[in-house]
């Protein structure tokens, strides 16, 4: 495995490849969520390229960019083992300069995750974009734990006709149901118990629907009366396009829950 520092050298390497090349953009702190991805598109692909960057522009005041966990040596070994032939570690400095053509998400940027976090989206489909055409991938892989960033980027890619097929993956879980996330490692050990209830619920609304049920808002007061006792931020049932939706249309609708710990937000999602 290759590491990268500069666009320059990936940009030549780049030049020599013609066979088809994976891309898994991540943000480090590597866990086995990200690991189902690369591991995904060196199935899926000729050459496989990750990218660690913790992306400044994605991140709001306040938020916790100087917190974030950051374990490159470890990530290293990860990409490593997973026989990842080029690791793109660029600084902020390579990546961006004073002033930038700026890219505007779509207005439904701006609900669910976009109204905590108002220009998260700008950020993220910025960086993405710049990642794009440093790599030029055939597939790009990202996971459906950010439903709504995935939902964004490929309404991106279809409205810049960008070259690139974008593959959703699915989310990763602990054995007893809480979606891996880098954020985790945040919670105490009640927290953590408490963080169940998120995958509990989204499972028990699943249940629900198999039997039948198809009223939102049924299945909205059941996850609350699971989610009780705990500082819920949204629960959102939504279709492909991120309208909310009244009634559930199955093969077209996702459950959104954001419930916070603190200063942590812990988000998880199904899609049925
Ligand atoms: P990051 O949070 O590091 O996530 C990188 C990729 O891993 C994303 O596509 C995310 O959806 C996926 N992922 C995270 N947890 C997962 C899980 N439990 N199961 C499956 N996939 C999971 O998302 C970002 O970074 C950034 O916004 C990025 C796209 C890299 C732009 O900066």
């Amino acid at each position: 495995m290759k590491i990268l520092k500069t666009v320059e050298e990936l940009q030549n390497i780049r030049k020599t490849i013609s066979s088809n090349v994976g891309f898994v953009p991540t943000m480090g702190a590597l866990h086995n969520g990200h690991i189902s991805l690369i591991k995904k598109a060196r199935e899926e692909n000729d050459i496989v390229i990750v990218s660690i960057f913790l992306n400044p522009t994605q991140f709001l005041p306040g938020e916790d960019l100087d917190n974030y966990p950051r374990r490159d040596e470890a990530d290293k070994r990860i990409c490593e083992l997973c026989k990842v032939d080029y690791l793109f570690m660029p600084e902020i400095s390579t990546m961006y300069e004073k002033e930038e053509v700026l890219i505007k998400a779509p207005n439904k940027s701006y609900i669910l995750e976009g109204k905590t976090r108002p220009g998260h989206f700008d950020g993220v489909l910025q960086v993405v974009l710049k990642l794009f055409g440093i790599v030029q991938p055939t597939n790009a892989y990202f996971g459906k734990k950010d439903a709504q960033q995935l939902t964004l980027i490929m309404q991106m890619v279809k409205n810049l006709f960008l070259c690139v097929n974008i593959v959703p993956c699915e989310i990763v879980r602990e054995e007893d149901g809480l979606a891996l996330s880098s954020r985790n490692i945040y919670l105490d050990s009640n927290q953590r118990k408490d963080a169940l209830c998120l995958s509990q619920s989204l499972f028990m609304a699943g249940a629900l629907i198999s039997r039948g049920e198809r009223n939102s808002q049924i299945i909205k007061d059941r996850i609350n009366e699971v989610m009780k006792d705990l500082d819920i931020e949204y629960i959102a049932i939504v279709d492909r396009e991120f309208n909310e939706i009244d009634t559930i249309e199955v093969k077209n609708t996702i459950i959104l829950i954001v419930v916070r710990f603190g200063k942590t937000r812990l988000l998880d999602n199904i899609w049925l």
